[in-house]
């Protein structure tokens, strides 16, 4: 559907305004007006308006979001007023003494405060400048000190206002901070999607959002789910406060967000429940707290008391036990993946951490126990953090007797007896052997699981019973299975059979990008089979694209396109996408299909100096359409873009009779639907 065209300024303003307020109840009051489909449209509209009208384009239009290109590097800033850090706590009597402190050095003996409460987010602590309300820079902490310039990206993030609402006065300079966040939720799910495409993962959620800050393509950040919380104020040109609590309810009615478990309180006992209270919701909530900030409310006594050279003295960290525990590594075994990767899995004495029973946690692979040192019977210390499996990270090799028994990675598959190999230059070991029962077991489980076919009813206990008893060897094995077969399992009655018939019966027209999720394409992750979905109708599209087709799809590199080459190359992955077909899988094209782009096919050469874009860009814009660029005109050029002072090139095509056109054209073409 095409969207209908917004005629005039008025109406492009209004409907930019419009989106605001909608972005606003959704990301930062958390309370929508209109549904996701509705906001959708009216941000497609936005989005023709803006083709249309370049030079109606906002600077907080909310297309801006989408990021920039990649930049070199960062500049840095100092902050105007240093971003301190705070002195921690990690025991009740350590308030008490903070608090005692307090009291001696303004000289008052009675002093009660009253006290603000906030969760102590654990992710990237950001400065965020607005002048006259607009959005101008934005920064890390850094050093405290000096912070890098990180404005573009900070954009991206749904809930950082790019201009204040003017509902109360507006000030002339604003220096908000606060802390970027990931949803524990979707950092698991990332972090995953990360894995699949081959690229390394995340260590916890504060890296993620670090992580995500700090890339130099903000069109990458602008994928992540980041959010922000704001919890304070540096320099500020406008309205006075008396309090804490009255700074946050200035900066909620800006349009920031702050957190939604913010407390007033007076007294220990207070801080002490609050803490309590949190601490029993750490696992359930939407993201990473380690502790709970203790501030005193007053900004005048907050005057007097000052700072010491690195954390003020108005404010303490009231810490949560680390989810960290020592336990006994019992044993250490071997996982096989459906890639046939080995990880080595420590066995442990159980042992809560942070709340959560743990009885196994990665080793991730053979080197890292090298490294790490570890032997069987030895006390280790493990790791949980947020969504993260629990994983070793250190031993502790002082209570050490002697009994303890080194470990080395087997050389043959525990489960089929392969001989092991190792990845060349890699860490890690493999079964090379693609009818390892434990690989296919897995494959299944994938192809089985949620953002894949998502069957129900096909659980890991009833996908091992099926390949024991080798009524499923693959994926098209699965669609043959009949009531019958399926009841004589165990602990399968004849409902739950009929049950998981109807399901696998459903799950036959799986749109595209599911069954490329589900194969298990090396480095074809969620997201990449969704961008091949776009672009390939079926699997017999896909399956003919070259190397060079598949690069020259945005957001595709080398290596995922030679994956994806090397798949369709081998003939056991061709036959089984013809079983699949013969069981009657019909994979459903995705809808939203981007076209092949409009230099599909089509070589194109640059000369002369461009103006508004570098070569680079251009080349970029080019490959992302579907065209090659190259640097030398002949008869198979298809294109020349002439820019200033263009030389021989220009000449020769001219010559040969090649389509000439200028940087203005070419530009005009890369926004149309066709360059014919
Ligand atoms: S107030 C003078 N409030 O903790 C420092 N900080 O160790 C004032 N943090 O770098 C900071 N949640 O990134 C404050 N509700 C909160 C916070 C918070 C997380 C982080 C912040 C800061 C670090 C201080």
């Amino acid at each position: 559907m095409n969207a209908p065209s917004v005629a005039t300024r008025e109406a492009y303003d209004d409907l930019v305004e419009r989106l605001q307020h909608h972005a606003y109840r959704y990301y930062v009051l958390d309370d929508p007006e209109i549904s996701d489909a509705e906001y959708d449209r009216l941000y497609r509209e936005l989005l023709s308006a803006e083709e249309e009208h370049p030079d109606w384009v906002r600077d907080d239009s909310p297309s801006r979001r989408v990021g920039a290109p990649p930049r070199e590097g960062f500049e840095t800033i100092e902050h105007t007023i240093p971003m301190q850090s705070l002195a921690n706590a990690i025991q009740r009597d350590e308030i008490e003494e903070w608090l005692e402190r307090a009291r001696s050095y303004v000289g008052d003996p009675e002093l009660d405060p009253e006290l603000v409460l906030e969760p102590k987010m654990d992710g990237a602590a950001v400065e965020l400048v607005y002048r006259d309300g607009v959005f101008t820079v934005g920064s890390t902490r850094g050093d405290g000190r000096v912070g890098e310039v990180i404005t573009e990206n900070l954009e991206t993030i749904r809930n950082v206002p790019l201009r204040l609402r003017d509902e109360v006065e507006v000030p002339k300079l604003l220096e908000v901070r606060g802390e970027v966040i990931v949803a524990t939720e979707n950092f698991g799910r990332l972090n995953r999607a990360l894995t699949e495409e081959g690229a390394e993962p995340y260590a916890n959620p504060r890296n993620f959002a670090a992580g995500s800050l700090r890339l130099l393509d903000s069109r990458i950040t602008a994928k992540r789910p980041l959010e922000i919380r704001v919890y304070g104020i540096g320099s500020i040109e406008g309205p006075s406060f008396a309090t804490h609590r009255d700074v946050l309810a200035y900066l909620t009615q800006l349009g920031f967000r702050v957190s939604d478990r913010i407390e007033v309180v007076r007294g220990i006992d207070a801080v002490q429940r609050y803490y309590d209270e949190l601490a029993r919701d750490r696992d359930d909530g939407d993201y990473e707290v380690d502790g709970v900030v203790v501030k005193v409310n007053d900004l005048a006594l907050r005057e007097r008391l000052g700072s010491r050279s690195k954390s003020p003295r108005w404010a303490i960290a009231y810490k949560f036990p680390a989810r960290q525990e020592t336990t006994k590594l019992l044993d250490i075994g071997l996982q096989i993946g459906r890639t046939g990767a080995v990880t080595p899995v420590a066995f442990l004495a159980p042992v809560s951490v942070g709340g959560v029973e743990i009885s196994r946690a990665t080793l991730h692979n053979a080197d890292e126990v090298e490294r790490l040192g570890i032997r069987i019977g030895d006390t280790v210390v493990v790791e949980r953090a947020g969504d993260v499996i629990p994983k070793v990270v250190k031993a502790i090799t002082a209570g050490r007797d002697g009994s303890e028994r080194e470990w080395s990675m087997p050389e043959a598959c525990p489960v089929c007896s392969s001989e092991l190999r190792r990845e060349q230059d890699g860490v890690v070991f493999y079964c090379p052997n693609s009818t390892c029962r434990s690989r296919i077991q897995e494959s299944l489980r994938h192809f089985v699981s949620k953002g894949a076919l998502d069957i129900d009813g096909l659980g890991t206990k009833l996908i091992e019973q099926l390949v024991e008893q080798e009524l499923v060897k693959d994926f098209a094995d699965l669609f043959r299975l009949d009531v019958e077969t399926l009841s004589s399992l165990e602990r399968m009655g004849e409902k739950s059979a009929t049950n998981l018939a109807a399901a696998l019966k459903a799950s036959m027209r799986p749109s595209l990008d599911r069954l490329l999720f589900g194969l298990g394409i090396r480095h074809v992750g969620e997201r990449v089979a969704r961008i091949l979905a776009e672009r390939f109708e079926g699997l017999d599209d896909l399956a003919k694209a070259t190397q060079e087709e598949l690069e020259a799809i945005h957001e595709i590199g080398p290596i995922v396109a030679a994956s994806v080459v090397e798949y369709f190359a081998n003939d056991a992955n061709r036959e089984l996408i013809r079983e699949l077909e013969a069981c009657g899988v019909e994979p459903q094209p995705v809808e939203g299909r981007k076209s092949a782009g409009v230099f599909s096919g089509k070589t194109v050469v640059f000369t002369g100096t461009l103006e508004s874009l570098t070569r680079k860009e251009a080349q970029r814009i080019v490959q992302s359409q579907g065209g090659k660029a190259s640097s030398s005109v002949s008869g198979k050029t298809d294109l020349v873009v002439v820019g200033a002072e263009a030389g021989s090139k220009a000449e020769k095509a001219e010559k040969l009779g090649v389509r000439i056109v200028s940087e203005e054209e070419f530009r005009r073409m890369a926004e149309s639907e066709s360059i014919e």
